[in-house]
């Protein structure tokens, strides 16, 4: 190409290399308002995620999703018996949610893997108060204040508690090492 041939916009560089020639032209406009909107774009979402943290990590999308399908089969379940608490221990989060109620409130007596050690054992097959989950329920509501195991169900509320009988009926007849000695009667179920 001669210098005729060019508009006033072909300007070329100073530089040559082997003969190679540059021209010295502006980026389109539409490409760099590609880039102007990817770092504005860039600066809201560093703003959302990670300065006000209003935005919720895939984590919390997960877990969040996690909870809103228990919730819809919790609410599927219907009354309390001993099937739908049966149901329950299916439930990974209200299991979960049953395990740190226990390891806060419980473990103190019973230590924090239902091995026992001022109240029962309650990984063995041998239950003092029955070992249905309707049963166990009523044991954690009614307590059994004269023998130190206290009441709970004014203090935890109905949620927590079927959390917490979903949570035994995963640890029973698991028997954990170092359990505290049988207490109670054996059954096989
Ligand atoms: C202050 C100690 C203490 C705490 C705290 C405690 N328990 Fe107990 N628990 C006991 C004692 C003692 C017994 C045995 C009662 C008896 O001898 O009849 C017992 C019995 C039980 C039984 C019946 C076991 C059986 O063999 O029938 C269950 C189930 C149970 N506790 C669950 C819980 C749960 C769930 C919590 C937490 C919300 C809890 N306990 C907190 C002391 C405690």
């Amino acid at each position: 190409m001669t210098s005729a041939d060019m508009t006033n916009s072909d300007k070329l560089r100073a530089h040559e290399f082997d003969g190679i020639r540059e021209f010295d032209n502006h980026l389109p406009k539409w490409w760099l308002w590609t880039l102007y909107l990817a770092v504005l774009f860039s600066v809201g979402y560093w703003v959302h995620y990670e300065v006000l943290r209003s935005g919720l990590s895939s984590g919390e999308h997960f877990a969040l999703a996690v909870q809103a399908d228990d919730e819809r089969i919790a609410k599927k379940l219907g009354p309390i018996s001993n099937e739908t608490l049966l149901e329950l221990t299916k439930l990974e989060s209200r299991v979960a949610a049953g395990k740190a109620e226990f390891v806060k409130t419980c473990a103190q007596c019973h230590t924090a893997n239902g091995g026992g050690g001022i109240g029962p054992n309650l990984t063995d097959k041998y239950w003092l108060h029955g070992n249905t989950p309707m049963e166990i329920k009523k044991t954690i509501d009614d307590g059994v204040v004269e023998k130190g195991m206290a009441a709970w169900k004014d203090v935890l509320g109905p949620k927590l508690v079927t959390d917490l009988v979903a949570y035994i009926l995963t640890i029973k007849n698991t028997n954990v090492p170092g359990g505290k000695e049988p207490q109670g009667e054996p059954y096989d179920n």
